[in-house]
């Protein structure tokens, strides 16, 4: 089958990875993609938000199946419109994916389904939402409604805090329309856990569970990022809780969705918090995360486009995946000023060395290459992912080959992965 995998990080990379890896893909194709996934993959020069161009290309060279990688395109209603074309595709229509793109949206599913989350009030006037925060005076969790890379999350501790994350939101508008609603929260505690499902309507597949770190330093401290790493599986998610997570979590938010009247075909992503009364949501993704794909599909032994289809096509049910028992960890290398503004285009070398580290794979996101050198190209530059015989030695690993990559005002954080090696 002829593919075509829509995206350009290190999430795409990983799947490009393992899509490329299937006897059922004959062609896969990248837009836009990057240096690293061009090595499994062509690449195609059209932007993930270009849906025309994107329509044109899948029709031209005969797609089979699109693979939709990041949000945007997926609240856009990339998948609306191809599947109108008789294309298969991986990834949740416009109305599934505001799941994601309407933080409210999503607190409307889990208070209709009476899933555990933190207890929420939304505003569109600015004053108001000054004035409850005022009057909450105490924690509390200020979200940009809507799709803002990861970044529209503040935890605030203090009410100057809670205000001035209301001012950058809904006054400077630092997330553009986003933020033109905003979501407060009580502020949960506890430890997190990304938990990724496939879902096609009502099946469910639970994978293997994984912990991001989002904020830029170490100490889990500074402005919140997309990611800076991941590992999976984290000890603190057992099997009984992930039965429970299925149970009260995952069950409820397909049949909300199914209430209204959506099918849900694609991965969706619980961010959860695993507090002193169980579970709850603190966010869900429409998409596989980044960076927890990459130490999922290092993970992962199956045929990804064998399970890709067969949530397309309704028969995830009959699935059974085999994935590597050995833990595997990923740490993110930033540009200097990321989650800020950031300088492009610096020589990043050492690419090839850490890549033939046995185990170990570097997984390119904001790259591009200049005849034979690789440049950055983004604020998250590449992910070096490691599976060792414990999460320790995958740390060390990882660390490891990290310090053969270099370049100018390269960021990385020194502790992913603390609690679970504690
Ligand atoms: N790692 C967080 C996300 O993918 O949104």
């Amino acid at each position: 089958m002829r593919v075509l995998l829509i995206g350009s990080g290190g999430r795409e990379h990983a799947l490009a990875w393992r899509l490329a890896d299937s006897p059922l893909c004959t062609a896969l194709y990248c837009a836009p993609g990057n240096p690293g996934i061009e090595q499994v993959a062509e690449l195609v020069p059209i932007a993930v938000d270009d849906l025309a161009k994107i329509e044109s290309f899948v029709r031209q060279q005969k797609i089979e199946l699109v693979v939709i990688g990041p949000e945007d395109p997926l609240a856009m209603g990339l998948t609306d419109r191809l599947q109108k074309g008789g294309v298969k595709v991986f990834g949740p229509n416009r109305a599934a994916a505001q799941i994601e793109a309407d933080k409210w949206f999503a607190k409307e599913i889990m208070r209709n389904q009476s899933i555990p989350t933190a207890e929420a009030r939304s505003f569109t006037q600015v004053e108001q939402a000054e004035e409850y925060v005022r009057f909450r005076n105490e924690p509390l969790v200020i979200k940009a409604a809507g799709l803002a890379k990861g970044k529209g999350v503040t935890l605030c501790y203090r009410t100057e805090d809670a205000l001035e994350a209301i001012d950058r939101v809904m006054r400077q508008q630092e997330f553009g329309a986003a933020g033109a609603r905003v979501v407060i929260e009580e502020l949960m505690q506890g430890p997190e856990c990304s938990i990724l499902a496939f879902v096609s309507g009502r099946s469910i597949y639970t994978m293997e569970s994984a912990q991001d770190h989002k904020p830029i330093d170490d100490g889990d401290t500074g402005p919140m990022t997309g990611g800076m790493g991941a590992y999976s599986p984290t000890p603190v998610v057992t099997d009984s809780i992930t039965s429970q997570i299925e149970r009260d979590i995952l069950v409820p938010t397909i049949d909300g969705m199914v209430r209204e009247g959506i099918d849900y075909r694609g991965v969706l992503y619980a961010g959860l918090m695993l507090t002193s009364s169980g579970p709850r949501v603190l966010e869900f993704n429409c998409r596989f995360g980044d960076p927890e794909t990459q130490p999922l599909m290092m993970r992962f032994k199956g045929d990804l486009m064998r399970i890709m289809l067969a949530v397309v096509d309704g028969t995830l049910d009959q699935i059974q995946i085999p994935w590597d028992p050995r833990p595997c960890l990923s740490v993110v290398a930033t540009s200097k000023g990321y989650p800020g503004k950031y300088p492009k285009g610096l020589e990043i070398t050492g690419l090839d060395e850490a890549d033939a580290m046995t185990d170990v794979k570097v997984f390119h996101s904001g790259t591009r290459r200049d005849g034979k050198r690789i440049l950055t190209d983004g604020g998250r530059v590449l992910s070096v992912t490691a599976l060792g015989d414990t999460i320790a030695s995958a740390q060390k690993r990882a660390y490891e080959a990290m310090k053969k990559i270099h370049f100018d005002g390269m960021h990385y954080r020194h502790d992913i992965g603390h609690q679970a090696v504690r």
